[in-house]
C-alpha cells in the first residue's frame, strides 16, 4: 500500500490592500456583480468576476428559481458567459464574493462542487491554471493558485476515452 497526502497552498490575506491592484479591482467587480444576484429564496448573494487573458472581465451572479435546481451559481453564470463570448481565450483568475442577508458574517465564498467541476473543465482545456480569489463582505480573502488545488482527483474527459 502507498499513502499519498494531497495538500495545497492557501494564501490568506487579512485585507484587500495586501493584494495587487488588478486583484483588488477584480474583487471589487465580483462584489459589485453580487448586487445583481437574484436570490429571493436563499438570501445568499454571490458575485463572480472572471479575468481573461485578453484583459476582459466577465461578471456573473447567482440566479435562483422557484424550481430550486433550475437556478445557477454566480461562478457558472460568469464562466459560461466568458466561454460563450470569448471562446478559446484563457481564463486567468476568478474572483468570488458572497454575503448572506440572514447572517452577514459568512467566511470567504467556497465554490460548490458543480462550479469547481465546471471551472476545471476550462483549466484543463487551456492547460494553464486558473487562480481563485475568495471573499465575503468582510473578513479575510483566500487565494488559491489553481482549481486543481481544490478539486484533486477531478473527473475529466480522459475518463471518457477522449484524450
Ligand atoms: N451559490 C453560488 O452562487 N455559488 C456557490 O459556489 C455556492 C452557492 C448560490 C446558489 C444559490 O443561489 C445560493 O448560493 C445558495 O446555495
Amino acid at each position: 500500500m502507498e499513502k499519498k497526502k494531497i495538500g495545497f497552498e492557501l494564501l490568506i490575506f487579512d485585507d484587500a490592500s495586501e493584494l495587487s491592484q488588478n486583484e483588488q479591482k477584480l474583487l471589487h467587480e465580483a462584489s459589485m456583480a453580487r448586487q445583481n444576484a437574484y436570490a429571493p429564496y436563499s438570501k445568499f448573494r454571490v458575485g463572480a468576476a472572471v479575468l481573461l487573458e485578453n484583459g476582459e472581465v466577465i461578471i456573473g451572479s447567482n440566479q435562483e428559481n422557484a424550481s430550486y435546481p433550475a437556478g445557477l451559481c454566480a461562478e457558472r453564470v460568469a464562466i459560461f458567459h466568458a466561454g460563450a463570448k470569448y471562446p478559446g481565450v484563457a481564463v486567468k483568475t476568478i474572483a468570488i464574493c458572497a454575503s448572506s442577508s440572514k447572517d452577514g458574517t459568512v467566511s470567504p465564498a467556497a465554490p460548490c462542487g458543480n462550479c469547481r467541476q465546471s471551472i476545471i473543465e476550462y483549466e484543463q482545456k487551456q492547460r494553464l491554471p486558473i487562480s481563485l480569489l475568495l471573499s465575503s463582505e468582510t473578513g479575510p480573502i483566500y487565494k488559491c493558485n489553481s482549481m486543481a488545488d481544490i478539486l484533486p482527483l477531478a473527473f475529466n474527459s480522459s475518463f471518457l476515452g477522449d484524450s
